[in-house]
């Protein structure tokens, strides 16, 4: 693993120890992930992960990096899906989850997107939802996700939005006020992990400065989109062909 050792956090990097305190925290969500996910969305996370589908190549090879319990991938039970995480118990729960509403299962991975198991160009599509902002190394990552795409293929990430700084100070109350108040009173989680979410937020990017990355990492048509009620960003980029 190409995880830098330092504790650090910026747009593009985090360093180990934050990266193992994030998944450990990550885990811990797993019994309120979708509950908290509408309550701090107003139900819009649904809307958003269709976006996703609907912007997705529509034949051919899909891969979800970072699919946490399945949310996303049982959208997708007609697809042809490989599933990536690097937490087993993630893993374990979403296969559950996916394969028992499909006729032909999903393929489930424990990995990270900076360093993914698969040949060059196995993918005509890969996706990331409220994942990226986890990645510890985001440029690997999005070199990776280019590696395994095929010529031509596309990628659909969906994060929150951060549109300036006063839109970042905004998201940050909303998390901590209203997210962490869900966390600890409905959840009754009083140490709850979802300090996290607010955490990796300030560390995160603008949607600019992923649109940059993106160019950076020599995908084309790179083009994102922050979606009501500018909450979450969109962004989607092609992997030119040769
Ligand atoms: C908030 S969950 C996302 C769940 C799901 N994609 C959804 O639609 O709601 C974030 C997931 O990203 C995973 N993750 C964290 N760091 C990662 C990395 N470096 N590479 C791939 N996945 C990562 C975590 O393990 C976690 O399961």
């Amino acid at each position: 693993m190409r995880l830098s050792a330092a504790s650090t956090m910026d747009t593009e990097r985090m360093g180990s120890e934050d990266w193992a305190e994030l998944q450990r925290n990550l885990e811990a969500t797993i019994p309120v992930y979708d509950r908290i996910n509408r309550f701090a969305t107003f139900g819009q996370d649904k809307r958003w992960r269709k976006m996703v589908r609907s912007r997705l190549p529509i034949e051919g090879k899909i891969l979800e990096v970072g699919c946490g319990p399945g949310t996303f991938a049982e959208m997708i039970p007609d697809r042809d899906l490989t599933c990536l995480d690097p937490i087993p118990a993630m893993l374990s729960v979403a296969e559950k989850r996916v394969n028992s509403q499909r006729e032909t299962p999903a393929k489930f991975v424990e990995a990270t997107a900076e360093e993914m198991p698969f040949e060059d160009a196995s993918f005509d599509g890969v996706c990331s939802l409220f994942s990226f902002r986890d990645w510890y190394d985001k440029r690997a990552g999005l070199n990776e996700v280019k590696r395994v795409l095929k010529p031509g293929g596309k990628v659909v990430i969906v994060d929150p939005a951060k549109m300036n700084r006063v839109h970042g100070w905004l998201g940050y109350m909303w998390m901590r006020v209203w997210v962490g108040a869900y966390a600890r009173y409905i959840c009754k989680m009083s140490d709850h992990p979802w300090k996290w979410l607010t955490k990796t937020y300030v560390h995160f990017g603008t949607t600019k400065d992923y649109v940059k990355m993106l160019k950076e990492c020599g995908f084309t048509d790179v083009k994102a989109k922050v979606v009501f009620p500018g909450m979450a960003t969109i962004w989607s980029a092609t992997k030119p062909n040769e």
